[in-house]
């Protein structure tokens, strides 16, 4: 039987999203501190959501709109309850309410030592996009770091 219950996330529940992402194997980076946290939350109150089982949160999805596409960033489900759906209701969810702020296209990035996570998104109809090259770029390096001890 199904008991997740999908909801918006709220600041109250930082602290387990933040251990929800060290156990299922999510760096957490300077972008994942609880100021940085509220700001994407700011920015997509109605696309940053977590999933309970019985009150307690099980998985996590940020869905962010920039007004042009949309992004997945760190997508968990915690190990214990893996592979009982809850990946894929979380992604639905978040899909539906793309569909709802008319959203063309969502892109999301997987780091190549979690190749395993591309067939569970290719099961959920993504694509592999062999045509782009991904870029980035770090404006301040005094801002950004990978890993960081929350
Ligand atoms: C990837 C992840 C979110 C999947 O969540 P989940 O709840 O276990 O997935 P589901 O049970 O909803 O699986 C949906 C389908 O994908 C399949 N699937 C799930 N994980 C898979 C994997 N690693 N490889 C291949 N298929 C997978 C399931 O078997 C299921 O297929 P079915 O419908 O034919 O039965 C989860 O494994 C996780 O949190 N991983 C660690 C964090 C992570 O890597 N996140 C992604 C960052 S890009």
């Amino acid at each position: 039987m199904i008991k997740l219950k999908i909801e918006l996330f709220t600041l109250r529940y930082y602290h387990d999203i933040i251990d929800l992402w060290k156990r299922s194997g999510i760096e957490v980076g300077s972008s994942d501190t609880k100021d940085e946290i509220a700001k994407i939350l700011k920015r997509n109150p109605d696309l940053f959501l977590i999933g309970k089982e019985d009150g307690k949160v099980v998985a996590v999805v940020i869905g962010a709109f920039d007004g042009r596409r949309g992004y997945v960033h760190h997508l968990a489900i915690d190990p214990n309850y893996q592979k009982k759906g809850y990946g894929k209701m979380m992604m639905d969810e978040l899909i539906e309410r793309f569909c709802k702020e008319k959203v063309h296209k969502v892109h999301l990035f997987i780091e190549k030592h979690n190749k395993e996570v591309v067939d569970f998104y290719k099961k959920l109809r993504w694509n592999i996009r062999e045509d782009l090259i991904m870029m980035s770029f770090v404006p301040d390096k005094c801002l950004y770091k990978r890993d960081i001890d929350i």
